[in-house]
């Protein structure tokens, strides 16, 4: 890979006339490794202008190089409350602190990634923005936010850099747009922007009756595709919306769905053809509210969207979906065109994969859980999932495409020991791993931390352990089931219980994976591992999160929440 590993040196300029020899770096946080595509083409399009970019990952990317850097393009996506990617996580705490250097000389530009459905959008990239212009840098190229459909808003910015580029160091101006952004190789032609329809094989119920949860094991044909994939990526999936909330945003708008409009790709459709496919009529963002608030002349909205009254529009917003506020706030005389243009495009959403392309070519596995629950006096649906669950018809496909994770990956050496920790529906990319183990005869040790809220309903995958367990495939097994008994038992307490020999399979080099919820399990199963390093190592704390941390950095550490 271009660049890679040489940051040590500045990085010769040829074609820069007089100017003497500038670096030119490209640095990304990546976590499920979209920021990382976007550097690659970025390193690509810098290339093929006349530069010579250095391409560096957050994570492995040496501080004391920041002085020496010219040109800094830093890419950086956003998660859950506003948090760094794991791999750009100790550079931002660095450079936020007290030991970051001066930098006076540096030009800088930041394109952030996030989702407007979350409070605190694009924060990273704005921490970096803003934190590398407090230390002294000049802010070369304004930032750019993208939303969770990236492509155009990352090109336009991609071209802004090298033009700007290529006018101050005086290169011969190589500014082509859209084909020039190399699309990654890979041997199927279906992408996100032209996903394959694969068809349904399966869509089982795997929680028991009487569960709270319905979670279903479903499995698509990717036959024909050329689609393949490794252990730890994810599928993205296609929905379509729901029919009769459609049906029902039409009718409170006022809007005929015979009405002709343009979609999400300026094709000319009915409105009830853009609802139900090309954009979002269900999560609340902020811009959505912004415009919405414009439209409807609604003053109580515009005080809701200032600044001061952050938390008003959170509660405000829990809870509530696009059609409590189009019921809330009439919209008088507003056109399909208009409406249209209030929302996002359908973003598609991600499923960690859950069996191994090896073990069952042809074919791919997802164990969803669908989202159907009750709040401010209605039922709601969560999109994709009742999409998947209920309305593909059982000969009907779904449009999806392959999402590479090289952030959750299988150790190199197949002898390596391995930490699974995936409660609930996260168990989904363990079972591709141990597929994969199995049919690749690694020999490396694998041991599983599973939970869930009863024994009886809600075991996934129960009989697939319990065989992996009798052939020695999993070596071990530790279940926690939170509702069974008056006292909670989650997948963190069964890791405090065999604390010494977890920390022994670490010490050992075992690899740790964690895949789930990101608000509360991740972060307590965090704690459970530093505890674990703390107690059994009789280390400080301090030397336990270094431990830790080095985890992270040698990609032993990994993780797939959300
Ligand atoms: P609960 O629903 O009883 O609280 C899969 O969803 C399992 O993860 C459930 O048993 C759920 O328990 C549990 N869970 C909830 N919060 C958790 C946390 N902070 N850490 C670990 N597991 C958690």
């Amino acid at each position: 890979r271009q660049g890679a590993g040489s940051a040590a040196q500045p990085m010769a300029q040829p074609v820069a006339d007089a100017s003497p020899a500038r670096a030119v770096t490209v640095l990304f946080g990546s976590q499920t490794g979209n920021a990382e595509k976007l550097a690659e083409m970025l390193c690509q399009r810098l290339s093929a202008a006349g530069f010579t970019p250095t391409l560096q990952n957050m994570g492995s990317y040496k501080t004391r190089q920041l002085k020496r850097e010219d040109y800094l393009f830093v890419i950086v996506s956003t998660h859950g409350e506003g948090d760094p990617p794991d791999n750009a996580e100790a550079f931002h705490e660095f450079l936020h602190g007290k030991k970051a250097p001066k930098l006076d000389s540096l030009r800088f530009s930041v394109l952030a990634l996030g989702d407007s459905s979350y409070e605190h959008f694009c924060k990273t990239g704005q921490d970096f923005d803003t934190r590398l212009e407090a230390l002294g840098g000049q802010r070369f190229y304004p930032r750019m936010d993208c939303d969770v459909d990236y492509d155009d808003s990352a090109e336009a910015w991609i071209d802004g850099i090298l033009k700007s580029l290529s006018d101050e160091l005086s290169t011969p101006a190589a500014v082509t747009t859209g084909s020039a952004v190399a699309v990654p190789a890979t041997t199927s032609s279906y992408s996100r922007k032209n996903p394959f329809p694969a068809a349904l094989l399966e869509n089982l119920k795997i929680t028991g009756r009487g569960s709270s949860k319905d979670v279903r094991h479903v499995e698509l044909s990717l036959e024909g595709s050329s689609l393949s994939f490794e252990p730890g990526d994810s599928l993205g999936i296609v929905p379509s919306n729901c029919p009769e909330l459609v049906a029902e945003l039409m009718e409170v708008a006022g809007l005929d769905p015979k009405a002709v409009v343009s979609d999400a790709k300026k094709e000319t459709t009915t409105l009830e053809e853009a609802l139900s496919h090309s954009y979002e009529i269900t999560t609340i963002t902020r811009p959505f509210l912004e415009k919405y608030a414009t439209f409807a002349e609604s003053r109580e909205l515009g005080r809701l969207l200032q600044e001061e009254n952050r938390a008003q529009l959170r509660d405000f917003i829990y809870g509530r979906e696009i059609i409590d506020v189009v019921r809330g706030y009439p919209l008088r005389g507003i056109t399909a065109e208009q409406f249209i243009g209030l929302l996002r495009k359908l973003p598609p959403r991600l499923y960690s994969i859950a069996s191994s392309y090896q073990a069952n070519p042809d074919e791919v596995h997802l164990t969803v859980g669908v989202v159907r629950y009750q709040s401010h006096g209605r039922s709601r649906k969560g999109v994709a999932t009742t999409f998947l669950s209920e309305r593909v018809p059982e000969d009907g496909t779904v449009p999806v495409y392959v999402d590479s994770n090289k952030n959750f990956r299988l150790p190199e050496d197949s002898a390596t020991p391995i930490i699974m920790v995936g409660p609930g529906t996260g168990v989904a990319p363990f079972r591709a791993f141990l597929e994969e183990r199995e049919v690749t005869e690694a020999s490396g040790r694998n041991w599983l931390f599973f939970g869930d809220r009863h024994f009886h309903t809600d075991f996934l995958y129960q009989r697939e352990w319990l065989d992996y367990r009798k052939n020695g495939l999993l070596t071990r097994i530790d279940v926690a089931f939170s509702r069974d008994e008056e006292k909670k038992t989650y997948v963190q307490h069964r890791m405090l219980e065999n604390s010494r020999e977890l920390y022994a399979w670490l010490e050992e080099g075992a690899y740790f994976y964690v895949c789930g919820d990101a608000e509360y399990m991740a972060p307590d199963v965090h704690e459970a591992l530093l505890s674990i390093v703390e107690k059994e190592s009789r280390v400080s704390r301090e030397k336990a999160v270094e431990y830790v941390r080095d985890l992270q950095q040698s990609r032993r550490y990994q993780r797939d929440v959300y």
